[in-house]
């Protein structure tokens, strides 16, 4: 709660903020947890469920904490026409989550995301921002075991 606090306290106390700061918070700590959101409703001097409102309201506002490993599967054109969708099905069919979701262990998170900038290596994933191309389900099954496995440390 005081980091939260302290966060808050680079913005000037108008509600017009409440979004900035929700994103704030979200880069922060992955999530808008019910402190946050309470948090910010005191600062900004808004009803929580009007914070709440707006978190629902944004798809870009997530509201589970996310797992130790974010997956983020590129749906970007070039990935799209590589085969994108297979490759969220092969991880949805080995880790047991959807886009948006995390798994009960709090290991994975899987996310559907637009261009990840590197095309020309289609299809592509990221693990917490570290990149994986030109992906087919052997490769793709090898990183994901080396997660769980080792920790991260591919
Ligand atoms: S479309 Fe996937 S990296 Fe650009």
């Amino acid at each position: 709660m005081a980091q939260i606090n302290t966060l808050l306290d680079s913005f000037e106390k108008d509600r017009s903020y409440v979004i900035k700061a929700l994103q704030t918070l979200q880069e922060k700590e992955g999530y808008i947890s019910d402190e946050g959101i309470q948090s910010i409703a005191e600062y900004f001097e808004v009803p929580p469920v009007e914070v709440e409102g707006i978190v629902s309201f944004y798809a870009q506002f997530k509201r589970v904490k996310p797992g130790r490993f974010v997956i983020a599967v590129c749906d970007g054109t070039a990935c799209h026409i590589k085969g994108a969708s297979l490759v969220t099905n092969w991880i949805s069919d080995e880790i047991g989550i959807k886009g948006g979701e995390t798994d009960e262990e709090g290991l994975f998170s899987l996310d559907i995301v637009a261009c990840l900038g590197c095309c020309s290596l289609a299809p592509v994933i990221s693990i917490n921002g570290k990149v994986f191309g030109n992906l087919d389900r052997k490769k793709l099954m090898k990183i994901i075991k080396k997660y769980r496995k080792k920790g991260g440390e591919v």
